[in-house]
């Protein structure tokens, strides 16, 4: 019998298309401990994982039976990609059913850190409006502002489209591929890294992690944005060096930050959560019904086609 351990509860979408195979749930609330996560899958055939279970050479080796990590992330950078491989364990993600839900919620991050709105939202709840006044909360108007997307993908794209089709804004892109899509339909224009960096009164970021894109974002590069701009970041936290984002926060040498993701989560950086001009939520940026159901089809659809010899959709290549 093709076994299967869940390390977190998945919306029903998901379980409901396994109950052909042995699955064994893990409902334990919190996160799972390396030691627990062997000792439960330490028979599986498959595992499906959040992006907060860090699969390594330790667990794969632990795991002799296994064929799949199916993780249900667009992100693979808890998986060590190369130990799996050398392994023969295949590795597949849930791309393309969360674009949408990540895409609107960088617009939310956008809109919020660039209107202020949770910064007015604490001042209104503390009974401190007095007054209609010229100057209260000014903040950013994104119309004919320059949108600087790093990683130009799916979602990266989908950004640019909203962003510009919605409220009008200048795209200026880096990836290490050109998006010929983008530039035809948006206008938008390929720059390197310092004129992204430098020219943009947003910038938002949507690399994978990996060694390269690690700190891509750190104090040299905040020394060389806007003072007026304003950084998004729904990919992974690591791709910011977040102790320099605080100190760049705290001087104003940028404006303001929306953040879905940190460096260590749970936690964010010393003095982070002290600072008014950053907007941050936990991880959520995937979090529509619609986007979590299908990512957990998606995911048990790749354990179902491995159990029955076939090779799934999204196989990440190493
Ligand atoms: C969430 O961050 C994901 O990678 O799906
Ligand atoms: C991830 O889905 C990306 O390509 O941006």
């Amino acid at each position: 019998m093709f076994k299967v351990f869940v390390a977190h509860p998945i919306p029903k979408s998901g379980l409901q298309m396994l109950s052909g195979l042995q699955v064994d749930v893990n409902d334990q609330p919190g996160p799972l401990a390396k030691t627990d996560m062997i000792s439960r899958a330490k028979d599986a055939h498959a595992i499906i994982s959040f992006l907060s279970d860090k699969i390594d050479k330790e667990v794969l080796a632990a795991c002799p039976n296994l064929k799949i990590i199916s993780n249900y992330a667009v992100g693979v950078d808890n998986v060590d990609l190369s130990a799996a491989a050398e392994r023969g364990v295949i590795v597949t993600n849930t791309p393309d059913v969360l674009t949408e839900a990540v895409a609107e919620h960088t617009i939310a991050l956008m809109l919020a850190a660039g209107r202020r709105v949770v910064e007015a939202d604490r001042f209104m709840r503390a009974g401190r409006y007095k007054m209609w006044e010229a100057d209260l909360f000014l903040g950013k108007q994104f119309k004919g502002s320059v949108l600087g997307i790093l990683g130009c993908g799916r979602i990266g794209t989908r950004v640019a489209e909203i962003a510009s089709l919605g409220f009008g804004m200048e795209i200026i892109y880096y990836d290490a591929r050109r998006n010929p899509e983008i530039e035809k339909h948006l206008g938008a224009k390929f720059v390197d890294q310092a004129d992204l960096v430098g020219q943009a009164d947003v910038l938002s970021i949507h690399v994978p992690l990996t060694e390269s894109t690690r700190h891509l974002v750190d104090a040299a590069k905040f020394s060389q944005m806007k003072p007026d701009a304003i950084l998004v970041n729904t990919s992974r936290g690591s791709i910011i060096d977040e102790a320099a984002l605080v100190e760049a926060l705290r001087n104003k040498t940028i404006a303001a930050a929306g953040l879905d993701v940190f460096e260590n989560e749970p936690n964010m950086a010393p003095g982070l959560a002290e600072l008014d001009n950053v907007v941050v939520t936990p991880h959520i940026a995937s979090a529509t019904v619609t986007a979590r159901d299908d990512m957990a089809r998606l995911a048990a659809q790749a354990v179902l086609d491995v159990a029955a010899g076939r090779t799934p959709a999204h196989v990440i290549a190493k």
